[in-house]
């Protein structure tokens, strides 16, 4: 079963935003879901209205065992990493690895939320070890030029290292983005020399939802919700 990473280079582009609403879909649909917030911001659980009272920084501290800190919300288990400096500081992403692993058996899907590359603010330790969870990756981008051009940076690091961009992820879309200074979808596959596996519209129910923590999915009938659902329904027929 592979570990599915949504990532980018760019912060802000709705990766958390379709990590935790593909895993309450997938989750509506049947399979038993993993979510691991490798972000490390505590952003899935917000969004998802957990408050995690235990993290994996109290697993690596000794103080509970992994099966405590793995909560439910919409039938997806969730894995919170704890966000606290000291936190970031301790757990490892060697640590992560080992208890999504060690958790795996479980599960039939484990979706990864990951941070921002941020050259200059994140280690480059840190920014590879982001990215060694996963075992298939959608690169998250909007249709602007900046995270273009780090949607790029992103899957060149990503080859580099070996690991298998299965496709490119276009959130925030607008059905007016269509002629010059825009990127049409061919003009971002092309720039990319990736495949589109969906993109999502500009939806103003998705604050809502995040501000409401309850996942947009939810709410199928809004069409960001439902390019997540057609975008997973795919993914599902292909695993
Ligand atoms: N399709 C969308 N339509 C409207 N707003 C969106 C959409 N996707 C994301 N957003 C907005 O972008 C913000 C950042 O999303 P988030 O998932 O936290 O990004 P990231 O994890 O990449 O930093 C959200 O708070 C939300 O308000
Ligand atoms: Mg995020």
């Amino acid at each position: 079963m592979p570990i599915i990473s949504f990532t980018s280079w760019k912060g802000g582009v709705g990766k958390t935003f379709l990590t935790v609403n593909a895993a309450v879909y997938l989750a509506s649909k049947g399979k038993k879901v993993l979510l691991v917030d490798g972000s490390r911001s505590g952003d899935a659980e917000l969004m998802l209205g957990i408050k995690a009272e235990k993290t994996l920084y109290d697993v690596v501290l000794g103080s509970c065992s992994l099966s405590d800190v793995v909560s439910e919300k919409y039938g997806v288990s969730v894995l919170p990493i704890g966000f606290s400096l000291e936190a970031q500081r301790r757990v490892s992403w060697k640590a992560i690895y080992k208890s999504v692993k060690e958790l795996s058996d479980k599960y039939e899907l484990i979706l990864v939320d990951t941070p921002p590359i941020v050259a200059g603010l994140v280690s480059r330790r840190e920014a590879l070890g982001s990215l060694v969870v996963g075992d298939l990756f959608y690169i998250v981008t909007t249709p602007a030029k900046t995270a273009l051009m780090n949607a790029l940076k992103t899957k060149m690091l990503l080859e580099k290292i070996g690991k298998k961009v299965s496709g490119v992820i276009v959130n925030r879309w607008r059905a007016s983005l269509l002629s010059k200074p825009y990127y049409r979808p061919s003009e971002i596959e092309a720039f990319l020399k990736a495949k589109i596996s969906a993109i999502i519209p500009e939806d103003k129910n998705v604050m809502r939802s995040i501000n409401a923590s309850k996942p947009l999915v939810l709410k199928p009938s809004s069409p960001a919700a439902r390019a997540i659902v057609k975008f997973c329904d795919s993914f599902l027929l292909s695993y």
